[in-house]
């Protein structure tokens, strides 16, 4: 499904990333693991379509995305790519639901379905009872729960996950792992996630170490 092509990215004279190579199939969850600094978000923003490699390439279903221009690369990236960060980003002056639909509705679909979607995917993440309340308003544990419901609105291929849990209590990390496997097992959805959490490395179907700016596999 995704595929990094000798992946290199550089900072002024720090080289990040330095030929990074690797495939992700579908419903597969992978994660990255690999000290602080080693360059697990850079290559994440990178396989999320959200930065450009230096050089190398990013295919999906053997596309290369580098050929897209700013707008079709922006499309693209709202139909078939989620995002769930370590600190939620939800938008505090919107409730859960508002939240969950806006990039849907950035993406041109409808209220009416959106919102019927949006109702669901709260429901799936036990949230059906905290719809209309803000940011705010809820536990870390919930708002990281909306902020996975938001990335799944628009059905993407793919979620990128950028220590999901890091900001989390260890019962509510563990939850949010639990959702993580359940949406696999029962959407097929597709996760990468980058993480410090040695359970949630270690209960991925693969993980990949980040080391002086190579990927090796374990
Ligand atoms: N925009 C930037 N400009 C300059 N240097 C950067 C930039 N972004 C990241 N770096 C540097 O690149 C290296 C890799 O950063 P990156 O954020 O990918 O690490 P990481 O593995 O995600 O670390 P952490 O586990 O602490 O989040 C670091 O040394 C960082 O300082
Ligand atoms: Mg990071």
């Amino acid at each position: 499904m995704l595929q990094a092509v000798n992946v290199r990215k550089s900072y002024q004279s720090l080289e990040v990333l330095k030929g990074i190579n690797l495939t992700i199939e579908k419903s597969e969850i992978v994660s990255i693991v690999g000290s602080s600094g080693a360059g697990k978000s850079t290559l994440l923003h990178i396989l999320g379509t959200l930065d450009n490699p230096d050089s190398g390439e990013v295919l999906f279903d053997g596309a290369s995305v580098s050929s897209l221009g700013r707008n079709d690369l922006a499309r693209f990236r709202s139909r078939h790519i989620g995002f769930i960060f370590q600190f939620h980003n939800l938008l505090p002056e919107f409730t859960a639901l508002e939240n969950v639909c806006l990039p849907a509705y950035l993406a041109g679909r409808s209220e009416k379905e959106v919102r019927v979607r949006a109702r669901e995917l709260l429901g799936m993440m036990n949230l059906e009872h905290r719809a209309e309340h803000k940011p705010s308003e809820m536990s870390g544990g919930e708002q990281q729960r909306v902020s996975v419901a938001r990335a799944l609105i628009n059905s993407p291929e793919i979620i990128f996950a950028d220590e999901p849990s890091g900001n989390l209590d260890t019962k509510n990390a563990q939850e949010l792992h639990q959702i993580f496997f359940q949406l696999r097992n029962e959407l097929d959805q597709t996760f990468v996630i980058v993480t410090h959490n040695d359970q949630l490395a270690e209960m991925a179907d693969r993980k990949i170490v980040m080391r002086d700016g190579f990927v090796v596999e374990e």
